[in-house]
Parts: C-alpha cells; structure tokens; sequence
C-alpha cells in the first residue's frame, strides 16, 4: 500500500527511512539473533543502543554536561506530576508560576496544585481563545516562586514561543513535547525540560526530561519511580526502560542528525509552516485563527469559510492522500501538523489540494 501525507498531531509521521531500518532488523538485530524488543535492557547491545541514543541526544540539542537525561515512561502527562513533586521541598511553604497558553499548560497547572503548592496564573492568553502567547513584558513573575512552567508549543491552539522567557533565578521548566527538536533551543536557559517522544522524537511510549543537576534529589520521600534523581543515577535503568521506544528514538536521532541537525530542521520548519500559513493568508476561504508573531511552525490550525464543508475538505483529502487534518475535537475546523518528518513535498500537495478545494467548493 501507498504511504499518505499523516498530518496527525501526535503519535505523528516518522521519517520512512527509520521505518524501513526498523523493519529490516525487526527479527535480528545485528548479529545478535533476537529483536530488539526481545533483548534483556543489560544486554551489550542494548545498552550501546540507548548509550547511543543519549549521545545522540546531548549532540543534537547542545545539552551541557551539568543536565542529566532521562529517558522515563508515562508521557508528558506524568511529568505534569513529577515536575512539581520533584522541584518542591516544601510545597505548603513554596509557590510556583505558570504561564497558561492552552489546554495542555492548563493540565500542568492543574495537576501542579494537586501537590498543595500555591499555584499562581503567570500569563494567560485564554480571554482570545489561546490565539497568542503573551510578551515578556506580561508575564507577572514571582521572584521567589520555586519555579516557572510554560508549554513552548501549543499543539491544539497552534501557538508556539518565539523567545524565551527571562526568570532571572528561577528556574524555568518547560514542555517541549511538540517543537522539540524543531528549532535550536538554549538549554542552559532551563531547570528542566520535558516531552512525550511521539512528534519529533519517535514513538510513544518514552518521554525525555533534561534536568539540571543541582535540582535533583530535593525530595527523599517520593516513591521511586516518581524520583528523577533514582533515574538519573540508574542511567535511566532503575527499572525496565521502554526499550523499543528508546530503539526507534536513537533511530531518529541519527536520522535528524544526518539532515542536518537542528539548525537544518529549523530552516525547513520556516519554509514548510511559511508557505502554509502565506497559501491561508492569501486566501479569502480560508483563515488562521492564531495571530502573526505567535504562529506555530509546527501546528498549523486553519478554518474554511463555511464548516458544514469541514467533512467534505476531510473525505477529499483522505482521497489525495493527505489524512488526520482534522483540529482537535475541542477546537474545531482543521490542523495540519508539520513535524520534522513531514517532508516538504507534503506540505506542497496539501497547499495544492487546498487551492483546489477553493477554487470548486469556494
Ligand atoms: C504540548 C503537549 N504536552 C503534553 C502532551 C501529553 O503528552 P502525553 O500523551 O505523552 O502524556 C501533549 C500531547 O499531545 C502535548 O502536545
């Protein structure tokens, strides 16, 4: 069967040549005999294939030597939990500042005050619909909050940061899960960044933090899974990693490096959402809801001028062969999502099917 242009917004599109090295070690791997997902995690290869993943990793995104790598289960959502079990010493004493930008920076902050923390709303942009990320200068910080979360891309709203916010002291904790990768970021900048692998990292199933050393081990009484600092020094072994995941991941790792690197992606990025975004601007049937310095390169949201053809544009696409551009069920209209593995001749045919549409629907 043909492969289609999937512009689902995660688990996402991955590049095929990792998909085709998969399948082609899928039932030996090396001269091992076995699959890798039949391999014991202490194993020689094994480990030279997560060794080689982190490395990967630390190479790509530029990770200095004081920021342990974690490659953990449970999903970006867990993190909501960790970072604050994990940042606080004594939550009935500390504050933290979030800045809410959309559904998933709602969710850290809701389950951030679960924890009994005193929560503060930094910024919020949800009074114009999630349409932009706030300035700088409107993020109200609390020099002696414990830390400060934001979501640098908002995958449903499609608003990404296009700086990164100055805490000063406080550490500045971030979720990277869908422009991760997409841009070069400065890590140093951060306490912590965290993402859920299915967008530009690989599949579900592993989830990467960053963390800044001198901020593990503030907690002795989390349950140890919940404890970066157990995982930080079990090499991300404390107990059975997500090994296939963790397998496609370096996969992709070498894949991206091979393009280019972050910088290469970024450029692409630029190009692939620009000319999106210029096809929707210029069209009269068409609209972005998002405004223009807050746009993400990644999630690229976009209305028709009349919804009762939403399904028709859907069931057309799918026969072109471009699938999952559907928005999300609490937004509406469509979605295009960009990431790093969508090639650029995808972004081509749908801006060409798009005109199309118009030109019979319009
Ligand atoms: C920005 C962001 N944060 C968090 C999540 C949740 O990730 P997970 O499903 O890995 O828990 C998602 C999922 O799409 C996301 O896009």
């Amino acid at each position: 069967m043909e492969r289609v242009y999937n512009f689902s917004a995660g688990p996402g599109v991955l590049p095929l040549p990792v998909l085709e090295q998969a399948r082609d070690e899928m039932v030996a791997y090396g001269d091992s005999g076995m699959s890798v997902m039949e391999m014991s995690h202490r194993s020689k290869p094994y480990m030279a294939i997560i060794t080689k993943a982190e490395a990967l990793l630390r190479e790509l995104m530029n990770i200095p030597d004081n920021y342990a790598v974690l490659l953990l289960q449970g999903g970006a959502s867990l993190q909501f939990s960790m970072v604050p079990m994990n940042l606080l010493t004594d939550p009935t004493q500390q504050s933290v500042d979030y800045v809410i930008t959309g559904s998933w920076s709602e969710k850290a902050h809701g389950e951030a005050k679960k924890q009994r923390v005193e929560v503060r709303v930094a910024a919020t942009t949800k009074g114009v619909n999630y349409s932009r990320i706030p300035t700088q200068a409107e993020l109200t910080l609390n020099p002696e909050a414990a830390y400060v979360h934001i979501t640098s891309n908002n995958t449903i709203f499609g608003t990404e940061y296009d700086y990164t916010p100055e805490t000063g002291t406080v550490p500045l904790v971030a979720d990277i899960s869908s422009n991760v990768l997409s841009r070069p970021m400065k890590i140093a900048r951060y306490g912590l960044l965290y993402a859920g692998a299915q967008k530009n990292l690989g599949p579900s199933g592993v989830t990467v933090v960053i963390v800044r050393r001198d901020l593990l081990g503030r907690r002795t009484d989390l349950p140890q899974m919940l404890d970066y600092k157990i995982h930080a020094d079990n090499g991300s072994m404390f107990n059975t990693p997500p090994t296939y995941a963790i397998y496609i991941l370096g996969l992709v790792l070498q894949w991206t490096k091979d393009q280019g690197g972050v910088v290469a992606m970024e450029q692409r990025n630029i190009r692939k959402a620009g000319k999106l975004y210029t096809a929707i601007d210029q069209s009269a049937f068409y609209q972005c809801p998002t405004e223009k310095g807050s746009r993400s390169r990644m999630n690229v949201p976009f209305t028709l001028a009349n919804a009762e053809l939403d399904s028709v544009f859907l069931a057309e696409a799918k026969q072109a062969g471009l699938v999952t551009l559907a928005g999300h069920r609490s937004v509406g209209g469509m979605r295009a999502s960009l990431y790093n593995a969508m090639p650029e001749e995808g972004v081509d045919a749908l801006i060409g099917f798009m005109a199309d549409f118009e030109r019979r629907h319009g």
